[in-house]
């Protein structure tokens, strides 16, 4: 019928914005737990039907799945959406063979979508702060300082990928084996892996960018007076809080150690304290046919922090987990393989075989302020500041390096 009319080009997409119905929502920009592509089996259905042009949008992120769609004639055009946002330079990188200096979008939602279009604020994105700024050149410096960044995660990778793009000399140590941070752990749970291209991509920048990387240097105080520099900057990033009077017991664990672990063998039944989004997904990774896991909120709301479709999905996946939810309920005492709880109602018992703690983060504080001193001039950036979300820790760090390399 719109051949006939004269439309020119059809452009399937699909989803309905319908209250109730995330996963009918989330079709329309999907969160993170869609496949590249996933889409165009509705183009590819509609080209067997019209003779116009057909268009296929969705997830696309990568060159070679573009490519592939077009070969196998699924589509006559593909559109690209947010992967334009996380990276404007997108088509040119392909058409040089440059996929690999790609920055992907990860689908999740955090700065084009929540608070922004729907709120009529401008887009931005999560993991590229410059949207909107591609046509000002990063300033020329007047003197290249030597940068020094302690902490591989996603806000000392972002600093020195500035601090570079604006021709400061930059060296960066991690001390694991591998960049990303805690990004290592937030890419497990299922639905999240897009989070790892976050660390492949950065990685693959700072490379190419000529940046120092310095892997399994661990930065204390006696090295760090061995190295001269300009500027210090502290990513070092957060560990998880965990209550100094339950620490050393072998029945309680801490959710970055769970998720660490890549596996999850224990039995019975299973207790996570905190409901914001790490509880939530670690609850949801310690769900088993053999055991049973409970999760525990004081608020009235579970993963307040997360962004509000990938909010409502994850719930509905929790619930069709089988994993119980306890919201407005209060650990009071913890006791050997047992809590003691309160709710508005009621004060009760329960048992536990293992106890995951997942009640925030606090910062690291790094190698120690006097030696800090050495340098003439010392930052903190990410988590290592203030503990928050990746948007956080990659936009407080081109902020930051803007506002005293630049
Ligand atoms: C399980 C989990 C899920 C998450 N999910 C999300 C999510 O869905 N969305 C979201 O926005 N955020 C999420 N986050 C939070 C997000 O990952 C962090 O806010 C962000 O990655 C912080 O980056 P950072 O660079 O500040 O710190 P980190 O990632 O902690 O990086 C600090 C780095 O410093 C290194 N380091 C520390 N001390 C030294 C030293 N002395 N010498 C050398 N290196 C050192 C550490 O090894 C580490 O690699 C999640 C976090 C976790 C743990
Ligand atoms: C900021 C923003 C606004 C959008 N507005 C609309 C819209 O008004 N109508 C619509 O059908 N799709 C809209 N979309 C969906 C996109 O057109 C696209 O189909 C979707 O983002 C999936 O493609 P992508 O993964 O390449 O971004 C919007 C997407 C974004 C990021
Ligand atoms: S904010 Fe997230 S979903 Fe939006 S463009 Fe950036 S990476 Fe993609």
């Amino acid at each position: 019928l719109l051949e006939e009319m004269g439309v020119d080009a059809i452009d399937i997409s699909a989803g309905a914005q319908a209250v109730g119905f995330p996963r009918a929502t989330a079709a329309i920009v999907e969160p993170m737990g869609y496949q590249q592509g996933w889409k165009t089996y509705l183009a590819r259905e509609v080209k067997k039907h019209v003779k116009i042009p057909v268009i296929t949008v969705g997830v696309i992120r990568e060159p070679d799945i573009a490519e592939g769609i077009l070969a196998r004639k699924e589509a006559d055009f593909v559109a690209l959406g947010r992967a334009l946002l996380a990276d404007p330079f997108w088509p040119m990188k392909a058409h040089r063979g440059e996929s690999h200096l790609i920055l992907r979008c990860v689908s999740c939602r955090e700065a084009c979508i929540t608070g922004r279009a729907f709120n009529d604020r401008p887009i931005s994105c999560a993991i590229n702060p410059g949207v909107g700024d591609e046509d000002t050149p990063l300033p020329l410096v007047s003197k290249t300082k030597r940068v020094t960044v302690i902490g591989g995660g996603a806000s000392g990778m972002k600093f020195a990928l500035t601090a570079r793009e604006l021709g400061h000399q930059v060296d960066l140590y991690e001390q694991e084996k591998e960049l990303g941070g805690q990004l290592n752990l937030a890419c497990i749970p299922a639905k999240r892996e897009k989070l790892r291209w976050v660390i492949e991509d950065f990685e693959a920048l700072l490379r190419a960018q000529g940046v120092g990387i310095h892997l399994n240097e661990k930065i204390s105080h006696d090295r760090l007076s061995k190295l001269a520099g300009d500027v210090l900057v502290i990513a070092t990033g957060s560990n998880p809080f965990f209550p100094e009077r339950i620490r050393g017991r072998s029945d309680i664990v801490d959710a970055r150690q769970i998720l660490r672990a890549g596996h999850f063998p224990a039995k019975g039944t299973i207790i996570v304290a905190g409901g914001g989004t790490v509880g939530c997904e670690v609850s949801m990774f310690a769900k088993g046919p053999e055991n049973q896991v409970i999760l525990i909120e004081q608020l009235e709301t579970m993963a307040q922090d997360m962004e509000p479709l990938t909010r409502q999905l994850l719930l509905a996946d929790l619930d069709d987990s089988g994993v119980v939810i306890k919201t407005g309920v209060k650990i009071t005492e913890v006791k050997d393989h047992q809590v003691s709880v309160t709710s508005k109602d009621e004060a009760f018992e329960m048992d536990f075989d293992l106890l995951i703690v997942a009640l925030g983060s606090e910062s690291v504080c790094g190698p120690g302020t006097e030696l800090e001193r050495m340098f003439p001039e010392v930052y903190r950036v990410g988590d290592a500041a203030q503990p928050g979300k990746l948007m956080d820790a990659v936009h407080g760090a081109r902020n930051l390096a803007l506002q005293v390399l630049a």
